[in-house]
């Protein structure tokens, strides 16, 4: 029995995800995102860490991560390529799970969680509160979410006379069946909503769309060895992802702490 719904998925995650042009290619733009917010010789939290891949990037470059995940079997896999690419003293691997967050005497100098591992929660508020306390001042928090629209999957889906699928974000909650058969609830806050809930505690810095004009991963298959039509998506998606985040697969959100008295945070 898998000790997290996630244990399953994380044998064939990279397989039917991370490995994929298409996964590859959306994983670059946010490393440039990543890049840019941390420096060699910061520390710096990961949460939802999935199979490792941002925090071995990231450690590749003398960055420390601290890399959390809810799942034993994604934390074991972060481990193993960690060796594999022989980053393990950058890379600290621990469990935390979003929906029972701790109080860690710990300091950062940022932090950030990739491809709707935060969409696990509908606790944002006390997420942030939980990243204010460890994150240094003025620090940077970047987070990939699955907003409540997404252009492709309701035209792909609506299209294909799925009409559950077509629709399944936009109440902001569905479930995701899992490789068990067991059910996982996933929660979808727009821009604004996110925003509102980190408002007290961070200022909104940048927000761009992560597939926009390329699908999500459910349908990567539609355009994935269509060489010609994969590059005229991703072309668009270089000129519009920033202005169309709120109808893509995922936005990327970057906030900066606020200045605050600790003793009272
Ligand atoms: C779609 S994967 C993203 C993984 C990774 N960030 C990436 O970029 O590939 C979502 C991740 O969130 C983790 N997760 C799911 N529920 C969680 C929870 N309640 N607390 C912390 N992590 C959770 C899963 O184990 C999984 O690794």
């Amino acid at each position: 029995m898998p000790e997290h719904a996630f244990d399953i998925a994380a044998q064939t995650y990279d397989t039917d995800f991370t490995d994929t042009g298409i996964g590859r290619y959306l994983r670059g733009r946010v490393w440039q995102r990543l890049d840019h917010l941390f420096q060699p010789g910061d520390t710096v939290l990961e949460i939802g860490c999935g199979t490792g891949e941002d925090a071995i990037h990231l450690a590749r470059r003398g960055v420390y991560i601290i890399a959390t995940d809810a799942s034993p079997e994604m934390l074991n896999q972060t481990e193993q390529k960690a060796r594999e690419h022989r980053v393990s003293e950058l890379i600290e691997v621990r469990q935390l799970d979003l929906s029972d967050l701790p109080q860690w005497d710990l300091q950062v100098g940022g932090a950030y969680s990739n491809f709707g591992a935060i969409n696990c929660t509908n606790d944002w508020a006390g997420l942030a509160e939980f990243l204010a306390s460890v994150v240094r001042p003025s620090g940077s928090v970047g987070l990939g979410v699955m907003p409540p629209f997404c252009a492709w999957e309701t035209l792909w889906h609506g299209l294909h006379g799925d009409f559950k699928t077509a629709t399944r974000r936009w109440k902001g909650h569905s479930w995701a069946v899992l490789g068990d058969g067991s059910a996982l609830d996933i929660y979808y806050p727009s821009v604004k909503k996110i925003v509102k809930d980190f408002a007290p505690l961070f200022t909104r810095d940048y927000v761009t769309g992560m597939g926009t004009f390329l699908p999500p991963s459910d349908v990567y298959g539609a355009v994935e060895n269509r060489d010609k039509l994969r590059r005229l998506l991703t072309t668009l998606e270089q000129w519009f992802a920033r202005r169309l985040a709120f109808c893509a697969d995922h936005y990327w959100i970057e906030f900066k702490l606020l200045p605050q008295d600790r003793e009272s945070a």
